[in-house]
């Protein structure tokens, strides 16, 4: 059986810095709140006619191609992870493959959420480990800050979440470094605690003129109840990775958790008890920013020269659905 390893990771963010100052404007909030609570500094939000999921999605694939050294004609599948896509449908693969000019490949639409990256990354390592593939493009990328209203009703939302898109490419594993495991899991228990309801396909009328004033349009979530989930089941997915592979937390050169909300990353360091050079976070810049936020974080611990060559770097993530998981990767 083959193994797979991530080769190439790259990133693209929008233009456009929103500062905690900007918020202020439309809602009862203040610099301080969201600092002292979600650690979010600003975050990017797209530009109409210039920034769509797809072709964000587009140039973070060709940066992490670009550092994996492989021609795009190299893909044998997409895989691409958002909640916001471009259309209903199809999902955005099919367009980044059009963007890519790649003719007659498989693409891959998965929605999970926050742990859209570890689902991707999970798929592409089966398909490698078959054999069937031996180059995977994993994109995460979304657009959420039109999905939020910057609004009293809609400020435990409008706060967190922000815009961007990364990309990895993951091949077949030419030496030590690989993909060790990927531990994903589903939990529907608590569907409604985060979701989207309208517009669903459940109703006779999908999109009504009362949704467009009533709020019912907006993302719903219990913050305090995904809180307390996510800062129980980070952990226990990090710790089940290392223990699948024979590793305790002492031999993690980093963890990259899923950015959403820094308060969630810290809690998640302190159970683990590791050191502060041990933890990525970069929310304070991007915000949430969820199929996208793990990509962006390890694009950017790449360029700063963290993602050394034998290093083991674990991934965690929580969110919507509930979904969750962990990888552990040596690179
Ligand atoms: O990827 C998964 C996605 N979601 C998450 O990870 C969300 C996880 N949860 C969270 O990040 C936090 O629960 C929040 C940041 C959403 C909220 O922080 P919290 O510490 O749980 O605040 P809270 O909901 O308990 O609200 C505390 C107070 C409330 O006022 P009262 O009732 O105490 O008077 C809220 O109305 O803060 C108020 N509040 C705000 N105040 C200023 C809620 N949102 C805001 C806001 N600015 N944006």
């Amino acid at each position: 059986m083959f193994s797979s390893a991530i080769k190439g990771v790259g990133h693209y963010v929008p233009s456009r810095v929103i500062t905690n100052e900007y918020l202020t404007q439309f809602m009862d909030t203040s610099h301080d709140w969201i600092v002292e609570r979600t650690g979010i500094h600003e975050r990017r939000f797209f530009t109409e006619g210039v920034d769509t999921v797809s072709n964000m999605g587009t140039k973070a694939a060709q940066m992490a191609c670009e550092r994996a050294n492989i021609t795009i004609d190299q893909i044998d599948l997409i895989i691409f992870a958002t909640l916001s896509p471009d259309y209903f449908f199809p999902g955005p693969g099919v367009l980044v493959q059009r963007e890519l000019k790649l003719k007659n490949i498989p693409a891959l639409d998965i929605r999970q959420q926050c742990a859209g990256f570890l689902y991707g990354l999970s798929i592409a390592d089966q398909y490698i480990k078959t054999g069937l593939y031996k180059t995977v493009l994993l994109i995460g990328s979304e657009i959420q800050s039109n999905m939020m209203e910057l609004s009293n009703r809609g400020r435990n939302t409008a706060v967190i979440f922000g815009d961007g898109a990364g990309a990895l490419v993951i091949q077949r594993a030419e030496d030590e470094s690989k993909v060790l495991s990927t531990h994903v899991y589903a939990d529907g228990t608590n569907a409604e605690e985060l979701y989207m309801p309208n517009p669903g396909s459940s109703r006779a009328t999908r999109l009504t003129n009362e949704m467009l004033t009533d709020g019912s349009l907006l993302p719903v979530m219990n913050g305090q109840a995904v809180f307390k989930e996510a800062t129980t089941k980070m952990p226990a997915a990090v710790l089940e990775a290392l223990e699948h592979n024979g590793f305790t937390t002492e031999d993690l050169d980093l963890l990259i958790p899923h950015q959403a909300n820094l308060r969630i990353a810290q809690m998640v360091q302190k159970q683990l008890g590791l050191r502060n050079d041990q933890v990525f976070n970069n929310i304070q810049k991007y915000g949430n920013t969820t199929a996208a936020s793990i990509p962006i974080a390890l694009s950017e611990a790449w360029e700063q020269g963290l993602v050394k060559k034998g290093g083991l770097i674990a991934f965690t993530a929580f969110g919507s659905g509930f979904v969750w998981g962990s990888a552990l990767v040596r690179f």
